[in-house]
């Protein structure tokens, strides 16, 4: 096997992976209802030594096909650029890899919906799949989604953002050492401004790693 072919990730085979274990699950299936499944993947460099993974997609993400393309991205871009991180030279991904909507107000119309925690355990065999590819020296999670996933794959107790954010954990995934650092989401900033500087702060310290690497 090629170089090359070590950084194939198998979208499609998870894809409908996942979309089989959505539709199977009769009380998520008719909660997710109209809405359907709307996927999109990862973005950016499979050869990259850090991977980045946000919760899920949004409307805006659905529309451009790529993740962080919204809001939360322009404030992700904003933080990368006063940092000596390339978004292009970062893997970005989510933990779950379709939108999470439910039926708007209006006829045909819908919004974001919190995650539901089954949803997290169907999406982890994708997101292991993805690091055991791109097998990242940093693994850096945007919110509690991911850093959930992160802790049901490390079969340890729920880690919560407010508590370990910006410190560097020693993980292991398949048998792969890496390093885990917890990140507040950037749409958390949007809500609480309190966090603008948590944030900054935080990738600072990212910025730090990132150039030792
Ligand atoms: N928020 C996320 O967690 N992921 C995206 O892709 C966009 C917004």
């Amino acid at each position: 096997m090629g170089q090359v072919e070590n950084y194939k990730i198998e979208n499609e085979y998870y894809r409908q992976l996942v979309s089989d274990r959505v539709r199977s699950d009769e009380a998520l299936w008719q909660a997710i209802g109209a809405c359907g499944l709307s996927f999109v993947y990862a973005d950016g460099l499979p050869q990259s030594n850090v991977i980045m993974i946000g919760e899920a997609p949004g409307k805006d993400e659905v529309k451009f096909g790529r993740p962080f393309a919204g809001k939360a991205g322009a404030i992700l871009d904003e933080i990368l650029a006063k940092t000596g991180i390339r978004r292009e030279d970062i893997y970005i991904t989510n933990t779950v890899k379709y939108r999470l909507a439910t039926s708007g107000s209006r006829p045909g119309t819908f919004k974001n919906r919190p995650v539901k925690p089954v949803e997290i355990t169907y999406s982890l065999d994708w997101l292991r799949h993805e690091i055991e590819i791109i097998k990242p020296k940093i693994i850096l999670t945007l919110g509690n989604v991911p850093l959930k996933a992160m802790s049901i794959m490390q079969n340890c107790d729920i880690m919560s953002v407010s508590a370990c954010h910006g410190k560097a954990i020693g993980i292991q995934v398949g048998d792969m050492r890496t390093t885990l650092v917890p990140l507040y989401h950037p749409a958390s900033q949007i809500y609480n401004h309190d966090l603008k500087p948590v944030f900054e702060e935080d990738f600072h310290n990212v910025e730090r790693m990132y150039a030792e690497i």
